[in-house]
């Protein structure tokens, strides 16, 4: 099916090189558009844009063939985001834990108390896997009237072999069975296990010699994960964890100095991270190391926000030539939300990203922090038609400052209109 969209007032994240690498310094206060635009997609692929004027004596062959032609007066169009960092698969919810906050608890207070991803995991122990995916598309079907196109998925609130593939197998359905663009992510490193109380090696070593392994022999991650935190995992589990995991294929990511310079960063980039996420604490050190990486830096604004913490440093990042990502982390614990429009404000008002910015880091960056940058996140013919189309908007500064307002119209994944 051929699809033209005709008189886009604004054709957004059109740059060829976007598709190549992320973007980094001042790469990243580019956005490349046109206006008063054109696009056409062929089955869920783009298959060319450009200005309105290039085509507009060729619309009647258009017309009387079998494309569908679609007016977009005064809309624009964007690439649909790419979220790269949620736990979108978790059971039930936390919002008592949430409420002991307000009462003065801190997060390691909580989880000390068996709350926290302890409480997760007992939760979803407790919950079968037909049950857990019923769950999951809730939050799925969530995400896409957000303008999700693509998304990141971790375990970790299994803690054990079992539990962990359940998860996982969940966020693989997800990807098969809705227009999401799903990638997956191992994290057994999240917590360790009341049953390993005391004894977090022997933990390490159960992932190292039985989870990872068995997780590979179904294919069901593309990533492995560990949150590397002073009372959570060191970094010697963490580069141990590493190496048995790229051993099997699967690229590290880090959750990284969300309280602490936990050491996470340097750990990262030494394994080749595809993104090192969080970096609330971060300083000049990682910002170079960084500057001078492949690893991107995933920013996850609405848990800082969630934890009354001090939002991670941005705007240094930047000004260092670190390719920056914004993503929702979606949780029940420090993320209850995954709608990356907030986090588009939140990034500009508490971190003082440019929205030119912003939207370069929820959409080309947030792509290839989950290896989907020649596929995601720009509008390059050849690239899967995932995109969003605004209602009448006056600017792009509208998508970040009006931050409770529905400015999405409509929002189409791999060519296909999907009902918000
Ligand atoms: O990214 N920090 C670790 N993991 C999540 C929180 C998980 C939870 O509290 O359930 C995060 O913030």
């Amino acid at each position: 099916m051929k699809r033209l969209f005709i008189n886009i007032a604004k054709l957004v994240q059109t740059g060829e090189m976007a598709g190549k690498k992320p973007l980094r310094g001042a790469e990243m206060s580019v956005l490349k558009m046109l206006e008063d635009a054109y696009l056409l997609t062929d089955n869920d692929k783009i298959s060319s844009f450009g200005k309105m004027s290039e085509i507009r004596e060729k619309l009647s062959e258009y017309q009387n063939g079998d494309t569908e032609i679609i007016d977009l007066t005064g809309k624009m169009v964007l690439p649909a985001f790419c979220d790269s960092h949620t736990h979108l698969v978790y059971a039930g919810s936390r919002e008592q834990e949430f409420i002991d906050k307000m009462k003065g608890l801190s997060y390691k207070e909580i989880a000390k108390r068996g709350g926290g991803i302890l409480n997760s995991a007992r939760l979803l122990h407790e919950t079968s896997e037909e049950e857990l995916f019923r769950q999951t598309l809730v939050r799925a079907k969530e995400i896409m009237g957000f303008g999700t196109g693509a998304v990141e998925i971790k375990s970790g609130y299994g803690l054990n072999t079992a539990d962990e593939i359940k998860m996982l197998r969940v966020a693989r359905r997800v990807g098969q069975e809705t227009p999401l663009t799903v990638k997956t992510t191992y994290l057994g490193a999240h917590a360790v296990p009341e049953r390993y109380a005391g004894n977090r090696e022997g933990y390490v070593d159960e992932i190292v010699k039985e989870t990872i392994p068995a997780i590979a022999a179904e294919g069901l991650a593309d990533f492995t994960d560990v949150f590397t935190e002073d009372g959570f995992f060191s970094v010697a589990d963490t580069e141990k964890i590493f190496e048995a995991a790229l051993r099997f294929g699967m690229t590290p990511k880090v959750h990284a100095n969300q309280m602490s310079r936990s050491g996470g960063v340097q750990a990262g980039v030494k394994y080749g991270a595809i993104s090192v996420d969080h970096l609330e604490s971060t300083a000049e050190e990682e910002f170079r190391l960084l500057a001078n990486s492949n690893t991107i830096a995933t920013l996850l604004p609405g848990s800082t926000l969630f934890l009354e913490m001090d939002y991670a440093p941005a705007r240094e990042m930047i000004d260092h030539g670190v390719p920056v990502a914004i993503a929702s982390n979606y949780n029940p614990g420090s993320s209850p939300s995954g709608d990356v429009r907030f986090m588009t404000f939140l990034a500009v008002l508490k971190m003082k990203m440019t929205p030119e910015e912003v939207l370069n880091a929820i959409t080309v960056n947030g792509a290839h922090a989950m290896g989907l940058g020649s596929t995601h996140g720009s509008i390059v013919a050849g690239k899967q038609a995932s995109f969003i189309i605004t209602k009448e908007i006056p600017s792009l500064a509208w998508i970040p400052y009006a931050f409770t307002s529905p400015w999405i119209d409509q929002l189409y994944l791999n060519g296909e209109r999907i009902l918000l």
